[in-house]
């Protein structure tokens, strides 16, 4: 068993000295190589549909595919100022916060408004990278699962993830206002996802936990955005996450009933990294950075913050309740559990797992609008 400081490199999770320590240093790098330790698995059992519950995921999928050139309507002219004071204005994101004495003290209109249009450059730039991130981990899937379903889904879901990396670079570089790099502590957790040798780790880190976080995050932003061009791309995207972290929720179910207590603790301790990795990238350090403020400080009064908090804690409400659905939460001593809880983000547990939901996120006939 490992330590906490053996798993995510320091002892107390709120450190922030420590958070920050971890920074994106090849910035200005075009590619970035990651040592890829699985073996590529043929399978000679073709029988399709012995995964009753896989094949059918499949069949939806080749059902559900959309076309992020001619599907949505990119003629929707986006002035990201104006979106950002009506998405204040419609949410009141910030209300209730206490800045006096605080390096945002003397901050007005002009600076929130800015700090508005930095954050959604950020956040739109870490979505599209974390979906390059899913399509190299799908594309790892078909060649590491030894079931010919789990192939055959994979291998739509590959599809699915070129259409999301597709789509938000395309709005950032057409609608929005600039890129950020990836953050440090996401490319963290995705290197060690693409460099893990068992294939079942590859579904944890990815459908499970990142895309699992996805789908809450897209989500959130899909109530919250008042533009509808956004609203629309993130009801697409969302409609294909949710059979992503049903394929990993079904596949793993089967898998960890012949793992044993050992092997199930270190799928627990991979959980909780990914965990902590994602929540410490919301910090957005590097839109502090950006923003000129000091980025210490700034971690300092965010995290504070009650309506950050609330956001922070609603990003696990579909990871905690398909780790409960696949025994990780329970398992062992309860050690997951423990560690969900000094998160706080345990009371997701009783929301709806991703298995049981997947189907009503589903597009509607006629719902992609098709404006070719
Ligand atoms: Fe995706
Ligand atoms: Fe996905």
């Amino acid at each position: 068993m490992t330590s906490t400081e053996g798993i995510i490199g320091r002892a107390d999770i709120n450190d922030i000295e420590q958070i920050l320590m971890i920074s994106n240093t090849d910035v200005d790098a075009a590619i970035h190589a990651v040592k890829d330790n699985a073996e590529a698995i043929f399978t000679w059992d073709y029988e399709k549909g012995a995964r009753p519950a896989l094949n059918k995921l499949y069949e939806k999928a080749k059902n559900s595919q959309w076309n992020g050139e001619t599907d949505l309507d990119w003629s929707i002219n986006v002035d990201q100022e104006a979106v950002v004071v009506a998405n204040m204005a419609a949410n009141s994101r910030g209300a209730g916060l206490d800045v006096s004495g605080t390096c945002f003290e003397k901050w007005g209109d002009k600076e929130w408004t800015e700090l508005g249009i930095q954050s959604q450059n950020w956040t739109l730039s870490q979505f599209m990278h974390g979906e390059q991130g899913a399509l190299l981990c799908t594309a790892k899937i078909v060649e590491t699962v030894p079931w010919i379903d789990a192939k055959y889904y994979a291998s739509t879901q590959v599809m699915d993830e070129a259409r999301h990396v597709e789509v938000f670079a395309k709005y950032l570089n057409e609608k929005l206002s600039g890129h950020y790099p990836v953050n440090a502590h996401l490319k963290m957790l995705l290197d060690d996802i693409v460099t893990d040798s068992r294939w079942d780790m590859t579904y944890l880190g990815m459908q499970i936990m990142v895309e699992g976080l996805a789908l809450a995050a897209f989500g959130f932003m899909h109530q919250m955005t008042t533009e509808p061009l956004l609203k629309q791309l993130l009801r697409y995207v969302m409609s294909d996450e949710a059979r992503h972290v049903a394929f990993g929720v079904l596949s793993l179910k089967e898998y960890y009933q012949e793992l044993s207590q050992d092997e199930i603790r270190e799928r627990q301790e991979f959980a909780f990294e990914a965990a902590v990795r994602m929540r410490d990238r919301f910090l957005q350090q590097e839109v502090w950075d950006r923003m000129g403020v000091p980025v210490k400080e700034a971690v300092n009064v965010v995290m504070h913050d009650p309506g950050q908090i609330l956001f922070q804690q609603m990003l696990f409400a579909k990871i905690v309740p398909n780790c409960k659905k696949l025994g990780l939460l329970d398992a062992g001593d309860g050690w997951l559990r423990t560690k969900f809880t000094e998160l706080g983000v345990i009371d997701f547990e009783h929301m709806p797992d991703t298995e049981e939901e997947y189907e009503t996120f589903a597009l509607a006939d006629g719902e992609v609008a098709g404006v070719r």
